[in-house]
């Protein structure tokens, strides 16, 4: 099933030279990458920082000297300096907050996951078309170097046929509690296969556990599946002694090994395969060559994934563009997290995606 993620809404035009005027609601451990981000991007101006605790806000102003700070988000909406908000409260907030922002007239970034359920989502894109407004979604992974760069190689298919994506993060925490390990981790491979291979899975399987009484599920592996013989599979835990972050995608060409914790070389393409030689008629006779040629890891550039988030948020401001990381697109995430959880009600039943 291809994907079509954008939206047949035009954003109203910035005018080209205006400084677009920039709040970030949500000061905890995501904000303040996207205060320093944004504080760095030509042409935007950080003029304020909400959080409900108050002691958070300290730190903002080494960020941004004479950023004001506010304890009520909804001081800031009716701020006429401010073109745009930054979203990074808690994932049971992102709806409310992402609404009064948009009915307010202003350009929306929400983090990830965009809303906790798909009618929330499809709501916050009719409010942002109906306004003209930009609605991005903090898919941070499809705006690294690396993940770009597996883009190009499907794209160009240097990988072949996309065979498999199986992918493991784990680390020890940090435990939610207002979404799952589903909702906070697998989150992330979700964008990440709707961008790499431009194609939505057609139903989701997935099993998980909580360990800790009356909490969310810490742990939990996920299936999609596609059309064509491609399967995805996502492991995901908040309960392991050591971090992983690794995706393993195979192909008929190449494979590839990405380890996003790797300092350098994060991205390895090997030469590795199989060849299947002999008749067709009788498969005992069918026998298995294996390819085993080079690896090399290309080179990526260094530049921060948010930095370019940001640039791109706000060129899309100012051009009037549907982002990348549009609304429609953090909708599709969130169908899938929503089907993945049904399922683990049902004992990892699959669940058809429409
Ligand atoms: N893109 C990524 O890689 C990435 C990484 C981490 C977190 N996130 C996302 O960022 C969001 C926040 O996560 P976090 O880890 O920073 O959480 P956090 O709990 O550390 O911070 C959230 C902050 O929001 C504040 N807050 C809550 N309600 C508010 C309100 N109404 N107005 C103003 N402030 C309010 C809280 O006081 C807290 O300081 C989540 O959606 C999460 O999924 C994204």
């Amino acid at each position: 099933m291809l994907l079509t993620l954008q939206s047949p809404a035009i954003c109203r035009n910035f005018a080209s030279a205006q400084t677009v005027g920039l709040a970030v609601i949500g000061y905890g451990y995501w904000g303040p990458n996207l205060v320093r981000n944004f504080a760095k991007t030509e042409g935007v101006e950080v003029v304020a920082v909400s959080d409900l605790d108050p002691a958070k806000l300290a730190g903002a102003k080494r960020l941004v000297p004479g950023i004001q700070q506010t304890t009520d988000f909804r001081d800031l909406l009716t701020d006429t300096r401010i073109d745009a908000v930054a979203i990074a409260t808690p994932v049971h907030t992102h709806y409310e907050i992402a609404l009064a922002a948009i009915k307010n007239g202003k350009h929306v970034l929400v983090e990830k996951p965009l809303a906790q359920t798909a009618a929330q989502a499809q709501h916050l894109i009719e409010e942002a078309e109906r306004r003209g407004r930009v609605l991005m979604v903090d898919h941070t992974f499809i705006y690294t170097p690396a993940v770009r760069k597996i883009r190009d190689l499907i794209r160009d298919r240097v990988v072949g046929d996309v065979y498999y994506y199986n992918s493991t993060r784990a680390s020890l925490g940090l435990f939610q509690t207002d979404v799952n390990v589903i909702w906070d981790l697998a989150v992330h491979d979700m964008s990440i296969i709707q961008y790499i291979l431009n194609e939505a899975p057609i139903a989701v399987s997935a099993t998980g556990v909580s360990h800790l009484e009356g909490r969310p599920e810490n742990l939990a592996h996920v299936a999609l599946f596609f059309e064509r013989n491609c399967i995805a599979h996502i492991s995901v835990n908040w309960l392991s002694p050591v971090k992983i972050r690794q995706i393993v995608i195979g192909g008929s060409s190449k494979m590839i090994m990405y380890d996003d914790l790797e300092a350098t070389e994060k991205i390895k393409v090997y030469d590795k395969g199989v060849t299947v030689n002999g008749s067709q008629q009788d498969v005992h006779q069918l026998k298995v060559g294996y390819r085993a040629g080079d690896m090399w890891a290309p080179h990526l550039p260094a530049k921060e994934a948010l930095e370019t988030e940001a640039e791109h948020f706000v060129a899309c401001i100012r051009r009037g563009e549907v982002p990348i990381s549009s609304g429609m697109s953090g909708l599709q995430v969130v169908k899938i997290l929503e089907a993945a959880c049904k399922s683990i009600a049902a004992q990892g039943a699959p669940i058809p995606l429409s």
